[in-house]
C-alpha cells in the first residue's frame, strides 16, 4: 500500500543543509480512537499493583493466543506461524503459566494448557531480591519464559553455524522472548489488564519445573487486573 502523502517526511528545499533535512518533523499521530493499536501503544506501561481477581477462561485464552499463539497454519520452514517472530521460526520459547491452582505449559498448536506441576509457582516467578515485597505474588497469572536451545540447534529453518554458538543462541532466545513479552504488554493495555515483565528465581523454578537439559528459565511476566478501588470506585 502506498503511504498517504501526509505520512511522508517533508521534502527539504534544494538549498537546505543535509543535517536540517534529516530532522524533518513527522506528522502528528492521528486520533487514537481511530486506531486500536495506537490506543494500546499509548497505554502500554509496566504496572506493579494487582488485585487477586482471576482472569476468565476466555481472557486467559486470548492472552495466551496474543502472546504466542498460532496465527497461520502455514508459516516459514514448514512450521505453523505464530503471533511473535522467532529466529528461523524455531519457536524455541515455551510459556509456562503459573496460576493459583497449578502451573501449566501453553501448547500453542493445540491451543490448550497442559498441567506440568500441580503447584502454585507464582511466588517463585520473581527475583529473590524482589520477592519479600512482591506486589504480583497473588496476581492472576505469571508467565514464565523458558527457552529450549535444542530447538534452535535442530531448527528446520536456516542452518547457520551460529546456532551452535552459545552467544548467538542467547541473543536469539532473549530477542524472541522480548517479542512475545511485547505482545503481552499490548494485549494487557488493550484490555484493561496490568502487565509487568521481570526477572525470576531461575534456579528455584528450574528445580520445580520438569525441564529437559536444553531448557533454560529466562524471565517472567505478571498479568492481572488492577487493584479494586476502595469506597465505591470502579473495579
Ligand atoms: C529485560 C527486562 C528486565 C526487567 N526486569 C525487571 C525486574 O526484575 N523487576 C522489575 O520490577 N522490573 C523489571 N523490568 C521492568 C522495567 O523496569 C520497566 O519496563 C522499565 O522501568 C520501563 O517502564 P515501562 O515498562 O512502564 O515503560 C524489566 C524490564 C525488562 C525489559
Amino acid at each position: 500500500m502506498r503511504p498517504k502523502r501526509s505520512a511522508r517526511p517533508a521534502r527539504s528545499a534544494p538549498h537546505q543543509p543535509a543535517a536540517e533535512a534529516a530532522a524533518a518533523r513527522l506528522p502528528r499521530l492521528r486520533s487514537a480512537a481511530r486506531n486500536l493499536l495506537i490506543r494500546a501503544l499509548r497505554r502500554r506501561q509496566t504496572t506493579r499493583a494487582f488485585s487477586d481477581r482471576a482472569l476468565s477462561p476466555e481472557v486467559l485464552s486470548e492472552l495466551l493466543w496474543a502472546a504466542f499463539g498460532v496465527n497461520r497454519e502455514r508459516g516459514p520452514f514448514g512450521a505453523v506461524g505464530r503471533t511473535a517472530a522467532s529466529a528461523s521460526n524455531s519457536q524455541e520459547i515455551d510459556l509456562y503459566v503459573a496460576l493459583a491452582d497449578g502451573t501449566y505449559r501453553y501448547d500453542a498448536p493445540q491451543h490448550r494448557l497442559e498441567l506440568v506441576v500441580p503447584e502454585d509457582l507464582r511466588k517463585l516467578a520473581i527475583s529473590r531480591g524482589q520477592s519479600p515485597s512482591d506486589p504480583g505474588a497473588r496476581a492472576a497469572v505469571r508467565l514464565i519464559y523458558v527457552a529450549d536451545v535444542d530447538r534452535l540447534v535442530h531448527t528446520r529453518g536456516l542452518q547457520e553455524p551460529g546456532l551452535r554458538d552459545p552467544d548467538v543462541q542467547r541473543s536469539y532466545y532473549y530477542v524472541d522472548t522480548g517479542l512475545i513479552a511485547a505482545n503481552v504488554y499490548l494485549f494487557a493495555a488493550a484490555t484493561g489488564l496490568g502487565a509487568w515483565f521481570h526477572n525470576c528465581d531461575r534456579q528455584g523454578l528450574a528445580e520445580r519445573l520438569p525441564l529437559e537439559a536444553g531448557q533454560r528459565v529466562l524471565f517472567a511476566q505478571t498479568v492481572g487486573y488492577p487493584p479494586r478501588r476502595v469506597r465505591g470506585g470502579r473495579r
